[in-house]
């Protein structure tokens, strides 16, 4: 991808930017080495090998047989595992501390922004290292071999990975995964703030990155902005659903394009407000 340059226009708007929405979906992570789900390479990209994944990945099939579902999340969790936080992931950190307002709204279960240091997160699909016992509701997480330290309260990810079946509680009861399975509804906490922070009340600029806006609440905070006349930006090498919506497309990486759209907003000098 040749070195691109941000339109002129979009970096004087820039300048004026106070608070930042920025929706993420798997594409910001496929520079740290994650698949995507859809577009080119996507775990779904093979009909009957998506098909298989989403059935692993819903609600019944962990019901029934939790040992496919774990196996499905092993995938991704394994994925997530040794993946790092790219040059996105740290720009949107950047532009947090910028910003005098801020949130992110990502689908990622990888726990990449966390790591890269972004504060303001709402992790609508949850978190692929944290778990809830079925039984008795006890809450674990895997130790993060990104952070080292196994810590004995913690499960060991690597162990559950090797035994490949669904990780158990002291209780004996079966953990489940920390994140919204198919067929599951969203936590309505998380669809709370989403409502106070991004559509009650848009911010200056929202930035869609990586994402193939399958899903309304994805899509609604670009649509509301752009209604309310916010400056709207889609990263983003394909086309979606949002394309023809957004002030600007860019059709390029995430890693690309976030560091200079963070490098052409002006710093606050009042800080965070
Ligand atoms: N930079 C920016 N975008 C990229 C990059 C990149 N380097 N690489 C790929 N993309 C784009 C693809 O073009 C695609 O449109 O990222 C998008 C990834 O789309 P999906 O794989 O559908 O991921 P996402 O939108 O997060 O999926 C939403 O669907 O399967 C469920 O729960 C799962 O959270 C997931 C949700």
């Amino acid at each position: 991808m040749g070195e691109i340059e941000l339109p002129e226009a979009l970096v004087k708007a820039l300048r004026e930017v106070r608070s930042v929405g920025v929706i993420t979906g798997a594409g910001i992570s496929a520079e740290s080495g994650i698949p995507t789900y859809r577009g080119r390479g996507g775990i779904y990209d093979d009909p009957d090998e998506g098909d298989r994944t989403v059935e692993a990945l819903s609600a019944h099939t962990l019901e029934s047989d939790p040992d496919r579902t774990w196996r499905a999340l092993f995938q991704i969790a394994g994925a997530a595992a040794n993946a790092r936080p790219n040059a996105g992931h740290l720009a949107i950190t950047a532009i947090e501390r910028k910003a005098a307002r801020f949130v992110l709204l990502t689908q990622n279960v990888d726990g990449l922004h966390r790591l890269a240091g972004t504060q303001n997160i709402i992790d609508i699909h949850g978190d692929a290292f944290h778990v809830i016992c079925t039984a008795c509701g006890n809450r674990n997480q895997f130790n993060d071999p990104r952070t080292g330290g196994i810590t004995s309260l913690c499960l060991n990810m690597h162990e559950c990975m090797a035994a490949n079946v669904a990780p158990r509680c002291p209780c004996g009861g079966v953990y489940r995964p920390d994140v919204v399975l198919f067929g599951e509804m969203l936590p309505e906490d998380k669809l709370a703030r989403l409502y106070a922070e991004l559509l009650d009340n848009p911010p200056d600029l929202v930035i869609s990155v990586g994402t193939s806006a399958m899903f309304p609440y994805i899509v609604q905070p670009v649509l509301v902005a752009a209604a309310a006349g916010k400056l709207t930006i889609e990263i983003n090498p394909e086309a979606t659903e949002i394309s023809d919506f957004v002030a600007f497309h860019l059709r390029t990486n995430a890693g690309e394009a976030l560091p200079m759209i963070a490098a052409a907003m002006a710093g606050t000098e009042e800080g965070k407000g």
